[in-house]
């Protein structure tokens, strides 16, 4: 068995204290970091909880019965999270993603998507409200999803074959339910779907061409994510990541790919879209994406922030610090006070850790700071 670091100072306990500034900085929907990157996207983790313990997220030897969760006084509410993401949509966000854990585990998901829908842009436009879920719950829930406002999902799955999957989640659950939970989100009107599979080399490495060969046509996007060292529990090596390149060359042998160009600036995938038989990509076919953020860092365009599940303000997937927003929202701040401190926060950063990971010193902690995936979200 690989050896685990459990960290040793927990990131939840600490934060960073966020202010207002002296002088406000009113919302005008452009706001900038460090290195001129705006704010386009927030992720909202829900819960930390899951009913999956995938080897590379949340380890059945770390998160037991006896793993500290937060305790439900610790979560933000939902009218606290409106209020927190009002701020944020209006500095610029255009994209809600709600994560957790799972996020359908945390109860009436529903009543805060409907107020996350109410929210306008600036120039009055509705925002893309989508979730990341494993799907073990989405056959029962789809439907209600949507009549909430959810325009779309994110399925994680990482093969079809049903031993190999089970064994992923290690907790024996079916791929079969899964797949069920997908077309149930097709039917519900919950498109384009979208699902991420984790490439692990020596694990589910093979399941590659199944999952390709599956999806193809099908008018959903299969995205191959390479195996990141997030977190501090899940015994990264880099020899478990298979480049993405590898993954498209391997596809592309059996089934013919064309790169696409980006459809969207800070984009994390990179798109290939499947030939028909004159060379050029058919719609029909459909695409595939390819997450490098080990191979091909992607920090130039990062316009994402993460709010995680008890209010503090992460602004990167490594971070080892988060910015404590509850406090600020639980004491007497009115909203422009609120906007300006995520304002000052938002200006300060400079985070670019995959750009930095190859030159940074090795990490003997084992990352033993950063902060986990299953808390921040994806
Ligand atoms: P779409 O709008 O649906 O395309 O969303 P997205 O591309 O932001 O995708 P999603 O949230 O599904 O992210 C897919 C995976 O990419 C995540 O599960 C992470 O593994 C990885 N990822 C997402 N955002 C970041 C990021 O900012 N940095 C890094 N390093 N990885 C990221
Ligand atoms: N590497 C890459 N992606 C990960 N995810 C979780 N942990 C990792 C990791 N170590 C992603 C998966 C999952 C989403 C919730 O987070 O895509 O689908
Ligand atoms: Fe749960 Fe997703 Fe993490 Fe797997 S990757 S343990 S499904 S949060
Ligand atoms: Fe953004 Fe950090 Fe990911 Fe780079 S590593 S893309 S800065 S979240």
């Amino acid at each position: 068995m690989s050896e685990r670091v459990i960290p040793l100072v927990d990131q939840r306990l600490t934060g960073r204290r966020a202010t207002v500034p002296a002088r406000h900085i009113a919302p005008t929907g452009l706001l900038g970091d460090a290195l001129g990157r705006p704010l386009r996207d927030l992720r909202i983790s829900v819960t930390d909880r899951c009913n999956f313990r995938c080897s590379y997220c949340m380890p059945k030897e770390v998160f037991d019965k006896d793993y500290p969760y937060l305790p439900h006084a610790a979560l933000l509410s939902f009218e606290e999270i409106t209020r927190v993401a009002r701020q944020f949509v209006a500095h610029g966000v255009q994209k809600i993603r709600l994560t957790g854990g799972e996020p359908l585990l945390r109860k009436n998901i529903e009543i805060l998507i409907s107020q996350l829908a109410a929210l306008r842009t600036m120039e009055g436009q509705p925002l893309d409200i989508t979730l990341t879920t494993n799907g073990s719950l989405l056959a029962r829930k789809a439907r209600a999803l949507r009549d909430a406002g959810l325009q779309r999902v994110t399925v994680s799955l990482d093969g079809l074959d049903d031993t190999v999957f089970r064994q992923m989640n290690d907790v024996d659950f079916p791929v079969a339910e899964v797949l069920r939970g997908i077309d149930a989100a097709r039917e519900a009107g919950l498109g384009p779907i979208k699902v991420n599979m984790v490439v692990k080399r020596g694990t589910n490495d093979h399941e590659i061409l199944p999952m390709a060969r599956h999806f193809r046509g099908s008018g959903i996007v299969l995205r191959f994510i390479e195996y990141m060292d997030v977190g501090a529990t899940n015994g990264w090596r880099m020899d478990e990541v298979l480049p993405s390149a590898q993954v498209v060359k391997r596809i592309a042998a059996e089934l013919p790919l064309v790169q696409l160009e980006p459809s969207a600036p800070g984009e994390t995938a990179e798109r290939w879209g499947y030939a028909g038989a004159d060379g050029a990509h058919d719609p029909n076919l459909g695409e595939i994406g390819v997450i490098s953020s080990v191979t091909q860092a992607f920090c130039r365009d990062c316009n994402r922030a993460r709010l995680s599940t008890e209010g503090k303000l992460y602004l990167c997937l490594f971070a080892t610090e988060g910015w404590d927003l509850r406090s600020l929202v639980r004491g007497d701040l009115d909203d422009a006070g609120l906007a300006a401190a995520i304002a000052a926060i938002w200006q300060g950063r400079d985070d670019r850790y995959s750009e930095l990971r190859s030159t940074l010193a090795p990490d003997t902690s084992g990352g033993a700071r950063r902060v986990e995936m299953s808390y921040i979200g994806g």
